[in-house]
């Protein structure tokens, strides 16, 4: 039977907007008194409301370009194939550039991406961007398209072109007289792969080992104030599979969602593997005793400044399909990261660390390669991982995951089934959902607001929830939506919180009061991108899938966009919208916030996710044109024509 809350009331019952406003501003300090405010006879007068943003917002937009308000233009700087150096090799239209050419030019599917300041540069003027390189569209990759089919293998350059697509760019960048950015060649520009080695550190390393190659679907990002990237592996079981037509995954393996084909296209009414890694390479296939799977679904740190520091996986933060990885720091130093777990019916969680960053910020050494800044990074190896549960009085908890705790056996417990800490490093899910932990709507990116501390969370869409909780109180949730919380105390690493729901995702005149939208301005679907900058706007990106964009209630939104939101007035408008068949992700900004960078991924991405190898260009040309080729991912500058500061 199908439970129906009535969620319209979450959105006040806990926690009033006014009084939530009210806790907010005292804490934030930017923002004037908002709304309202009680009188001793009860009457309410409205207060003026500090503006966050001023510029004119933009339509809902069904143009295969990137559309920004008057007064702003948004330039391509980094497209998939694009060499890392700004020289070569050079992309060919065709798709026929080799793997090893690839493993020098920017993969595919670019999503969460950091801005990093070189020391002795001005930010503003020069920097290095970290970028995210999610997945790859195996039909555009390839000259030939996915060709040949099962049951002829995946050739070996062809598996080798699309593991030098996933994972990471690191790139140099600089602004020029015109106010545009261009790649520089640099010492520090690096690709790291499908095939990069990694080191493995955490309480896993007694199960899984301490070394392994590559980091795989590269999903968002986050940073630490010790100046490295943390790179998020999220669909991690999209590239493994077998060959082996009687493989049964083990409990734990299904909890993953691995499975014997990975991810996989549907071409004439039959599933075919999309990616086949495993027919040339073993440990990325699930029947062989040594496969990888258990050292992937990680954060990887990176140091962008070391080009050839080798980058780790810290297990201490879980393994699950990783979204980003938000980190700020408690009063007492402790580093608390909160994480989403981006499948339906998965987790919040947050990583509380045992030791306590002392906020000395490293200074650079080029001629060292020891990375100290990897090292300061081991506090990400010791602390306790915590999965979220929402309660319907508006408030919640942290259900610490440790073995013997919160309904979690221990190996004395249970010899067989039992945890270890390394076991809860490497069956996150089946620990967080032993604990009780509240099963939501697709967690993708969480996001600190930078005074007040207020947590947000995407909850992008569940159009199977059959069971409606109180944080997840729609069925059939087409829409999406974003909660937000409140730490007790304001203190990061506190075991309890209270929440609200931020804003219903969808359109607030829909018929069905099910599926109405409460933005209260420009309107959207599907949160999946969530960003704060330092004045306290929260940039608001959107993934409607292509299976539905432009159809039935989907039609009215248009192309996915980006929108600034306002936190204490709940206000949203529309800042950017994307070209045909795209989602918009990732965010960056300079520190005088007059130049910001977005990423456009899978441009021309079809309904069904299979891409035409005879007419690459049927849905979207952008960003090169009809002289183009094919659509590419790509990371493009966004600036206003007066040099003035963005959202001003
Ligand atoms: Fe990679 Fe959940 O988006
Ligand atoms: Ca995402
Ligand atoms: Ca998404
Ligand atoms: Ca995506």
């Amino acid at each position: 039977m199908e439970k129906t809350l009535p969620f319209r009331e979450l959105i006040d019952r806990s926690l009033t907007r006014r009084s939530f406003v009210q806790k907010v501003t005292s804490s934030a300090c930017l923002v004037a008194l908002v709304q309202s405010q009680d009188h001793a006879d009860g009457a309410e007068v409205a207060r003026p409301v500090e503006e966050l943003f001023q510029f004119k917002g933009v339509s809902i937009s069904n143009a295969d370009s990137v559309v920004v308000p008057e007064g702003y233009v948004a330039e391509v700087l980094y497209r998939w194939g694009d060499p890392i150096d700004g020289i070569s090799p050079i992309f060919k239209s065709d798709a026929s550039n080799s793997a090893a050419e690839q493993e020098r030019q920017a993969g595919m599917g670019h999503d969460g991406m950091e801005f990093f300041a070189i020391p002795g540069s001005d930010p503003n003027l020069r920097g290095l961007l970290a970028i995210n390189h999610e997945y790859t569209d195996q039909v555009l990759l390839f000259h030939d398209g996915i060709d040949p089919l099962p049951p002829a293998k995946m050739p070996l350059e062809k598996v080798r072109k699309s593991q030098a697509s996933h994972g990471v760019s690191i790139i140099e960048i600089e602004k020029q007289r015109d106010g545009s950015w261009r790649i520089v060649p640099s010492s520090r520009c690096r690709r790291i792969t499908a095939e990069t080695p990694i080191k493995i550190s955490g309480p896993a390393v007694s199960k899984i080992g301490d070394s392994v190659r590559g980091t795989v679907n590269n999903c968002a990002a986050g940073r630490t104030p010790w100046g490295t990237y943390l790179t998020c592996e999220e669909n991690f079981h999209s590239v493994f599979g077998t060959k082996d037509r009687g493989f049964e995954p083990t409990p734990t393996q299904k909890a993953y969602g691995l499975d014997a084909n990975g991810f996989a296209y549907s071409i004439d009414g039959k599933q075919v593997p999309a990616f086949r890694w495993w027919e040339q390479l073993d440990r990325f296939d699930l029947s062989h005793p040594a496969n990888d799977s258990e050292r992937f679904g990680y954060v990887v740190e990176i140091d962008p400044m070391s080009p050839d520091s080798t980058p780790i996986k810290r297990t201490a933060l879980g393994r699950f399909r990783h979204e980003n990885a938000e980190l700020t720091v408690a009063e007492d130093g402790r580093v608390v990261i909160y994480m989403g777990d981006d499948e339906m019916e998965q987790y919040i969680y947050k990583f509380v660390s045992t030791d306590r960053w002392g906020g000395e910020i490293l200074r650079e050494d080029p001629s060292s390669m020891t990375s100290e800044r990897l090292q300061a990074g081991g506090i990400l190896d010791r602390g306790t991982l915590y999965a979220a549960q929402f309660s319907e009085d508006g408030t919640g908890r942290w259900l610490a995951l440790i073995p013997g705790q919160n309904g979690i056996p221990s190996l004395t417990e249970d010899p067989k089934n039992g945890f270890d800490l390394a076991e809860i490093c490497v069956r996150t899910r089946e620990a967080a959902k032993m604990a009780n932990a509240t099963p939501m709507d697709r967690p993708e990116w969480l996001a600190v607001h930078p005074h007040s501390r207020e947590v947000y969370a995407s909850l992008t869409n569940n159009k199977n929830r059959q069971v409606a909780n109180a944080a997840n109180p729609r069925t059939k949730n087409v829409f999406g939506h974003i909660v937000r919380w409140r730490e007790k105390d304001d203190n990061p690493a506190s075991l309890e919180f209270r929440w609200q729901v931020f804003i219903f995702g969808g359109n607030p005149s829909h018929p069905d009061e099910k599926h109405r939208g409460s933005a209260k301005g420009d309107i959207f679907a599907c949160p999946d991108g969530l960003k704060f900058d330092p004045t306290g706007t929260l940039w608001i990106q959107t993934d409607m899938s292509s299976s539905v964009m432009g159809k039935d209630r989907f039609a009215e939104l248009g192309h996915n966009m980006m929108l600034a939101a306002h936190p204490a007035t709940g206000e949203t408008r529309r800042f950017l919208t994307g070209p045909t068949g795209c989602e918009i992700t990732g965010h960056a900004m300079t520190p005088d916030r007059q130049t910001m960078f977005v990423n456009i991924q899978h441009p021309g991405e079809p309904a069904d996710e299979l891409s035409d190898p005879l007419a690459p260009q049927k849905y979207s040309q952008w960003p090169d044109g009809p002289s183009g080729g094919r659509p590419r991912s790509a990371t493009v500058v966004i600036r206003r024509t007066d040099g003035g500061v963005i959202g001003d």
